[in-house]
Formats: C-alpha cells, sequence, structure tokens
C-alpha cells in the first residue's frame, strides 16, 4: 500500500539522536538555540520560539498577545482543530468565517463583517501549504488594529510574491512526522517583534527567565535537545523535500482526470503538505477503489470546526456553506518525497480507472 505520508529519516537524523545522548543533556539547551537560529533564518524572521508541539505554539501566540477572556478571534473553519482550540485555551471565543472554494483558506471578503469591538486577532491558516490571502487579511488587520496569527503548520516554505509565510504576522509551526519537515512532535513560532519573543519564551518555560524566579504564570511547552537535533537535519533537506512534493504534484496535475486538482494561485508557492483533489460524486467510493488498487488515502477534514461535537456543545450554530461543502468532497492522495515513479503511476491509474 502506497501510503499518504511517511517521516523520511535516515542515518543523519539517527546520528544526530546518538550525539544528544551522549551529551547527557536531554532538556531545552544549545541544540534547541541552534535550530530557533537555523529555522529564523530560513524564514527570515529576527527571532524563531520552539514549543513542543504546533498547538502549543499556537497556544503560545496567542498568550504572548494577551488574548484572554472576553476577546474574539477570527479564524477558517476548515483546518486541524488546534486552530481554533488555541484561541479557547486562552478563555477566548473562535469566530469563524467562511472559506475560498479553490485555496481552502479563509476568504478574506468575508472578515469585516465578523469584526466586532470584542475583535483582538485575525488567525488565518495556510492549509495544506498554500499560503491563504495574507496580503488582504494584513491590510485589513492594519485598518482594525488587529494582530495576525499564522497557522503555518502545513506550509515551511511556502511563499507570497517570493516572501515566506509566517514572516507577515506571528507564525506558528508543527514538525509533527506527518509534516514537511519533523521533529517528532514539535512546534515553532517566527516573529520580528523581540516583546512578543520575549514573552513567549516566558510562557514556554514556566515564566522563568532565571532558573526558579518565575515573573509570569507559565507553562512547559520547552522542545527537548533530541526533538532540536532532529529539526537542524531536517531543515538541511527541506528545499529537497519540497522539490519532490512539487514535481510529484505537478505530474498528478497533468494526468489526472475526471476531478478537481489543486489550485496554485498565481505569485503563491504551494508546498504540497497535502494534495488535495476534490470528487463532487462519489469521493468515498473513489476512495475506496484507491485503497483495492493499493493507494492510501486521506480526508482532511471531514467536518469543519464548527460542526465537532465539541463545539457543537459550546453553541456554535454557524452555517458555512464553502467549508460544509468542501468537506464532504475532499480528498487527499499521496504527494510526499518518498514516492517512486511507479508509485506515481499507480496512483494516476487508480484514479483515472475508477469507473472502468
Ligand atoms: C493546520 C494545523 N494547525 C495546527 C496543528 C497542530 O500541530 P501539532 O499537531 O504539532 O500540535 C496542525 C497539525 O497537526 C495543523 O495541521
Amino acid at each position: 500500500m502506497i501510503p499518504i505520508s511517511v517521516p523520511l529519516l535516515d542515518e543523519e537524523e539517527k546520528q544526530a539522536i546518538l550525539e544528544v545522548i551522549d551529551s547527557r543533556r536531554l532538556a531545552q539547551g544549545p541544540r534547541v538555540a541552534a535550530f530557533e537560529k537555523a529555522f529564523a533564518e530560513f524564514c527570515g524572521t529576527q527571532y524563531a520560539i520552539a514549543t513542543s508541539s504546533g498547538t502549543t505554539a499556537l497556544q503560545t501566540a496567542v498568550l504572548a498577545l494577551g488574548i484572554g477572556p472576553g476577546d474574539e478571534v477570527i479564524t477558517s473553519p476548515f483546518t486541524f482543530i488546534a486552530s481554533a482550540n488555541a484561541v479557547l485555551f486562552a478563555g477566548a471565543k473562535p469566530v469563524f468565517v467562511d472559506i475560498d472554494e479553490r485555496t481552502y483558506n479563509m476568504n478574506p471578503g468575508l472578515i469585516e463583517a465578523a469584526i466586532t469591538p470584542r475583535t483582538k486577532a485575525i488567525l488565518p491558516v495556510h492549509l495544506f501549504g498554500h499560503p491563504c490571502d495574507i496580503e488582504a487579511i494584513m491590510a485589513i488587520a492594519a485598518r482594525h488594529s488587529l494582530a495576525v496569527i499564522e497557522d503555518a503548520c502545513q506550509a515551511h516554505g511556502a511563499t507570497v510574491e517570493g516572501r515566506k509565510v509566517g514572516t507577515f504576522g506571528v507564525g506558528c509551526f508543527s514538525f509533527y512526522p506527518t509534516k514537511n519537515i519533523t521533529t517528532a512532535e514539535g512546534g515553532i513560532i517566527t516573529t520580528d517583534d523581540a516583546e512578543l519573543a520575549d514573552r513567549a519564551q516566558l510562557l514556554r518555560n514556566h515564566g522563568q527567565r532565571e532558573r526558579y524566579y518565575h515573573e509570569t504564570i507559565g507553562y512547559n511547552f520547552r522542545m527537548t535537545e533530541i526533538q532540536a537535533a532532529i529539526g537542524s537535519v531536517q531543515l538541511h533537506k527541506i528545499k529537497q523535500f519540497t522539490a519532490a512534493r512539487r514535481a510529484n504534484a505537478a505530474y498528478l496535475t497533468a494526468r489526472l482526470e475526471g476531478v478537481i486538482t489543486p489550485y496554485e494561485a498565481p505569485g503563491y508557492r504551494h508546498v504540497y503538505h497535502q494534495y488535495v483533489i476534490r470528487v463532487p460524486e462519489g469521493r468515498d467510493e473513489l476512495a475506496g477503489h484507491l485503497r483495492r488498487h493499493g493507494v492510501a488515502t486521506g480526508i482532511y477534514y471531514p467536518l469543519p470546526v464548527h460542526k465537532q461535537v465539541a463545539y457543537q456543545r459550546l453553541g456554535y450554530t454557524d452555517h458555512l456553506p464553502v467549508a460544509e461543502k468542501v468537506s464532504s468532497e475532499v480528498l487527499s492522495l499521496p504527494v510526499h518525497p518518498a514516492l517512486t515513479p511507479e508509485d506515481l503511476d499507480r496512483i494516476v491509474q487508480g484514479v483515472n480507472s475508477r469507473w472502468s
């Protein structure tokens, strides 16, 4: 079976892990600092603050911006639930606006109608590796004095007019094993704002600048030295990984028939964390057909966040027609860098033979 994703680790990562073990320094230390420096350079930001996951990166960013009870944050309903949960964890309220049907990202044309006196920030997601319309979102945020938190958990290295995501607002990335690069679990915040970086560093480490002197209430959201060692090796490979994802996506797009292939907006660079097709009729049958053909698929996401039981219990009654429609039509095909030419042909044959 061709897997939907596979983390690519080899001797280099193994060696890096062994070096950490030999050093006897396991908790946040010089390797985390080195990984932060390298990731900040990769993105082009002044600061990067490593965390234990993408979720804790988002949570730390929300808290570092001073968002709390009574505040609202506008976000996308079509995402992994952590994007919105990060707002709830701070005691604030996620407010959902519908998405664009081609990019699956927040529709900026709907944001201003959702702004209230309680709105403090916009939290767009660069879903599947395609940047959201971040320039339009930054302009709206500037007009209304709102902060912007970019959920770039799926979009390492994606660009808009050559500028990397995570450099427009406060960036949050994930290094979960399925992501374009991994640290096993892990996350990172990117910013040019020295004060925000300082608050984020305090929040992720129990509010201590100096050991056992706590100037604020914080958390243990630290990354370990083992995670950072893996991450530094992976970061060296990101260019090659992204090129392979883009080449695989181009190959599929040129050959797939009878389905809606992913859109890449002019001036945007998609990094294909997911290769998502739309199948308006018979999505689940196609997934079954592909499974029998030896191709694993995924559905990201079968239910928008506002429709999740957990959110229904909170009283969300929104009707967001585009997010609701696409969640019943999307299907992710394998696009990861480990695919062979034979794998790609099997995926194409599987999709194109579905009705035969
Ligand atoms: C869009 C999005 N936001 C947030 C997260 C949370 O990241 P993590 O799983 O590292 O906590 C993920 C990844 O799982 C994600 O895909």
